[in-house]
């Protein structure tokens, strides 16, 4: 892929302080644009910038759009990591089959990211805890306001260096398992990262907020009675010693997170179980003191603990609302491996330089 690169003239201030998630942009984006019969093309990287789109863009009154997230680290070496990016180029297919966007080449994707953080790569931050994030996604472009799938698509990676996705950093979250609404069901879309699933999850979110939650844990769509997934992450338990999280079934998103932390649980030795969680099977374990910890995986989230767990009048406190030993140890793993700070037995990271 030729990559043609317009640098900046004007670059902006490094933010100073602690640094939230997701709301600074650094100087530079890549754009590449999809025109039927033409294929992806005019790849570049330009100074970051508004863009323009007609009104009648087919992303506006459709939802066909896709994104994806990853991180780029400054290792405790100076070295400029990624994590397993080859995973998010995969992901990104099997979401672009869904909506009906084209195939994007995996290797384009990787290459975009490699070269767009490069550009940008004195803006990622180097504080404990923080990363660059990069977003990349796929935007319908027609001017057309039929239900169809576009002709032009533009493919943009933005970056934002970042901290902790929950105000709390590491410490536990409480989560609310949503009993009403639902977010996905097998055969529509939950197995694919675009828009329209969160925009979904907004009302319950919400009302989760509301009631002092910081997310939401989703229930099946049918039967409301197994455990799927978090608003931003996958969900794993400790019960009996087990580590158990729900099986992949067309309803949530495949995480890169929750993959590796299986891999890394299982060459620990732990007997790890992908399969239906009810919710009751949960309240049972805690009743009967099983429920040793529970964490939230995702890019965002890293590894992120939760204290508290609330389904209709039951409260559920996990590991006396601290973190627990699996989950620090996990944490300390998964960063460590994006940070240099262990070695990489896994090939789990990709050196940039
Ligand atoms: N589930 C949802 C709904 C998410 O938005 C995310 C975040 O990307 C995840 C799970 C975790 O996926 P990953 O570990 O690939 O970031
Ligand atoms: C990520 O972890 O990369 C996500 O996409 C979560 C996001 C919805 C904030």
């Amino acid at each position: 892929m030729d990559i043609k690169i317009t640098k900046t003239t004007t670059p902006k201030a490094k933010p100073t302080g602690k640094l939230g998630f997701g709301k600074v942009f650094t100087d530079h984006m890549f754009m590449m644009n999809y025109t039927e019969g033409k294929g992806w093309h005019d790849a570049r990287i330009e100074p970051y910038h508004p863009i323009s789109l007609d009104p009648s863009a087919m992303v506006f009154h459709y939802g066909q759009e896709m994104f994806e997230g990853l991180k780029a680290y400054c290792g405790v070496d100076g070295k400029v990591r990624l994590f397993r990016p080859e995973m998010n180029a995969k992901r990104t297919n099997d979401t672009n089959k869904r909506l009906c966007i084209p195939q994007l080449p995996e290797e384009d994707f990787v290459e975009a990211v490699k070269a767009v953080v490069s550009v940008d790569k004195d803006w990622i931050p180097k504080e404990d805890g923080t990363s660059l994030y990069i977003r990349p996604f796929i935007i319908a472009t027609d001017e057309f306001l039929g239900v169809a799938p576009s002709k032009t698509y533009l493919f943009i990676i933005i970056l934002s260096p970042s901290g902790a996705y929950y105000e709390s950093g590491l410490a536990p979250v409480g989560i609310w398992i949503e009993d009403d609404y639902v977010r996905a069901v097998k055969g529509g879309m939950g197995f694919a990262k675009t828009g329209g699933n969160y925009a979904a999850s907004l009302i319950a979110q919400v009302k989760a907020h509301d009631d002092g939650y910081s997310q939401v844990l989703w229930l099946d769509g049918v039967e409301r009675k197994y455990i799927e997934e978090v608003g931003a992450m996958n969900i794993f338990f400790k019960i009996g010693g087990k580590v158990v999280t729900p099986m992949l079934n067309g309803s949530i998103l495949p995480g890169i997170t929750r993959n590796s932390v299986i891999e890394v649980c299982k060459s620990w030795g732990y007997e790890v179980e992908e399969r239906k969680i009810s919710v009751d099977e949960l309240i049972a374990a805690q009743k009967e003191g099983k429920l040793e910890e529970c964490f939230g995986t995702g890019t965002a989230a890293v590894i992120s603990p939760v204290g508290k767990l609330r389904y209709k009048d039951d409260v559920m406190i996990i590991n006396n609302n601290e973190i627990g030993p699996l989950s620090q140890k996990l944490y300390d793993t998964i960063t460590g491996l994006q940070w240099g700070k262990i070695e990489d037995t896994f090939g789990f990271v990709m050196n940039i330089d």
